[in-house]
């Protein structure tokens, strides 16, 4: 008899102990390489060579981009980020006392990069890419520091987060940085030289390419190989793999035309646009040659791999097969195009692309892209390709190409099925050997961007 009450009640004990258990390591974790708040920060000099180093290191990390709202001042937040769980609003990162960082000494901001906590103790949500930051120095997160310090205070309050009831809890948070985020500063590898250093600390680090170029899985996480490709959900661009040779992967691309395309925003043979053409605009176009050159270097070095996280590595035949169902035909291989389809294909490009882009898709130099033999057009993710289409687009005004060509929309031009003729003639023709696009490919960007 008193064995069968003490049973529930044991295992109402145990249930209590690993409950508090989990807690305590999720507690642990998130508290992980944190600096003590007490100790008297370093009281770092700010003289003008410190704050001229932090607004490059600010650009590096195009801190701007988020903290800016359109037509409002630098850096004084408030600007949205769109995540599957929900809308971020950006911090002011201005010295303003009241709602800046005008009380915050270089150990809060510190945490707050290194760490992801606020001067508040909040846990910050990883729309602030700290998962990338943590990488950064306490030198150079000084600088930044000392940079922002320097800027005319405006007193601003971001407005307030939009996350779904799920997502906002600090607990949810803390389990999703016990299990996607531990802090820790970029170390040097010594088997490599200081420039593929220099570039792995800038990549990983301030320049955040992970955030947009690794896959996230359902809760947001980082999953898959480093690099090897991402959509970005909320906008409909993917941010191809820099580690395949199918896609974006620089390791057979020339090291200059690398560089032009990080710092001009167009190269010999590609051209950035979308969310690429921001990061461009705002970040890499100011870095230094020497920087650049790093980048290059190390994104030049990364291990080739055709795998692909949403596609496992192999061509999905059954999403080829039904894409070519939905183009009117019957499942075939991806160069089969039923006749029609490219015979109309084939006209719209004649009447709308070829005067840019030339009869046989050859473009012309530093004005208007190849399309035969662009990795950006024959990639198996489309997203890209009906952005493009029906929303045109300019690569960004720089220094080295400041009038940039544009490409106009089509949105109001073509119907569904037209683009996705031409962009199958476009993907099939001048050696391309690329699956068909659908219309349904086409009416599912088309529809959310009029939600
Ligand atoms: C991709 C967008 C994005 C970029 C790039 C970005 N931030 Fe943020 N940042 C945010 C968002 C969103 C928040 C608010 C997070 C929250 O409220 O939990 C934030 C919060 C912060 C905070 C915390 C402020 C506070 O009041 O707690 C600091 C500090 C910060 N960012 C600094 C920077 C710096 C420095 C850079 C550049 C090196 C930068 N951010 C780049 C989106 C971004
Ligand atoms: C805000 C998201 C985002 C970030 C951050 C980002 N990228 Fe991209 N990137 C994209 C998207 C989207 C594309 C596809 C559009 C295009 O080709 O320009 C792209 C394309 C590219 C390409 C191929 C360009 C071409 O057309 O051949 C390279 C190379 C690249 N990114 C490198 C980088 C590097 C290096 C970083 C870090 C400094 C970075 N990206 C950061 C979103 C991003
Ligand atoms: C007026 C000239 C012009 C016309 C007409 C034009 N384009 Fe473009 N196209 C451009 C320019 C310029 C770019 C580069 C834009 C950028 O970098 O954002 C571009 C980019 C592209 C890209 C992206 C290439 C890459 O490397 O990322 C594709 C795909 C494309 N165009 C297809 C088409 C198709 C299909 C049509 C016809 C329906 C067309 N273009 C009509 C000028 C044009």
């Amino acid at each position: 008899m008193s064995a069968r009450v003490a049973k529930p009640a044991r295992f109402l004990l145990g249930l209590v102990v690993a409950l508090l258990l989990c807690t305590a390591i999720i507690w642990a974790l998130n508290v992980r390489d944190e600096p003590d708040m007490d100790a008297p920060g370093a009281v770092a000099s700010a003289d003008a060579g410190l704050i001229e180093r932090g607004a490059y290191l600010a650009r590096a990390g195009n801190c701007a981009a988020c903290h800016t709202v359109r037509g409002g001042v630098p850096y004084a937040g408030g600007r949205g980020i769109d995540t599957p769980f929900g809308a971020v609003y950006s911090s002011n990162l201005t010295p303003d006392v009241k709602t800046g960082l005008g009380s915050w000494s270089s150990t809060h901001f510190w945490r707050a990069m290194h760490n992801g906590r606020s001067k508040s103790g909040r846990l910050l949500y990883p729309a602030f890419p700290y998962t990338s930051y943590t990488q950064v120095s306490r030198a150079d997160s000084d600088a930044l520091f000392a940079f922002l310090k320097s800027l005319p205070p405006v007193e601003q309050v971001p407005p307030p987060n939009e996350l779904r009831l799920a997502y906002r809890s600090q607990a949810a948070l803390a389990v999703w940085r016990a299990v996607y985020f531990s802090p820790g500063v970029f170390k040097a590898d010594d088997s490599r030289s200081a420039e593929w250093n220099r570039g792995a600390y800038l990549t990983t680090g301030l320049g955040h390419c992970a955030a947009c170029h690794t896959a996230r899985n359902a809760l947001g996480g980082p999953t898959g190989v480093a690099l090897a490709g991402g959509l970005i959900p909320q906008q409909n661009w993917y941010a191809p793999s820099l580690v395949s040779p199918h896609e974006a992967g620089v390791e057979a691309s020339g090291r200059q035309d690398v560089i032009d395309l990080l710092k001009n925003g167009i190269s010999r043979n590609a051209s950035v646009s979308g969310p690429m053409s921001e990061v461009v605009l705002g970040s890499t176009q100011y870095l230094s040659a020497e920087d650049l050159g790093a980048m290059a270097t190390y994104l030049k070095d990364l291990p080739a791999t055709s795998a692909l996280p949403w596609s496992s590595g192999k061509p999905d035949a059954s999403a080829a097969s039904e894409r070519l169902a939905a183009a009117g035909a019957q499942a075939r291989p991806a160069a089969a195009v039923p006749e029609a389809f490219a015979a109309t294909g084939a006209k719209l490009y004649e009447q709308h692309c070829a005067q840019c882009h030339g009869d046989s898709g050859r473009g012309v130099p530093n004005a208007y892209p190849a399309l035969a033999g662009n990795r950006a057009v024959t990639m198996t993710q489309t997203s890209n390709l009906v952005q493009i289409v029906l929303n045109g687009g300019y690569a960004p005004a720089t220094a080295g190409n400041p009038r940039p060509f544009g490409m106009p929309p089509f949105v109001l031009v073509l119907s569904d099925s037209e683009i996705a003729a031409v962009l199958t003639h476009i993907r099939t023709s001048w050696g391309n050997q690329a699956d068909v696009v659908s219309p349904l490919d086409i009416n599912r960007i088309r529809a959310q961007q009029t939600r």
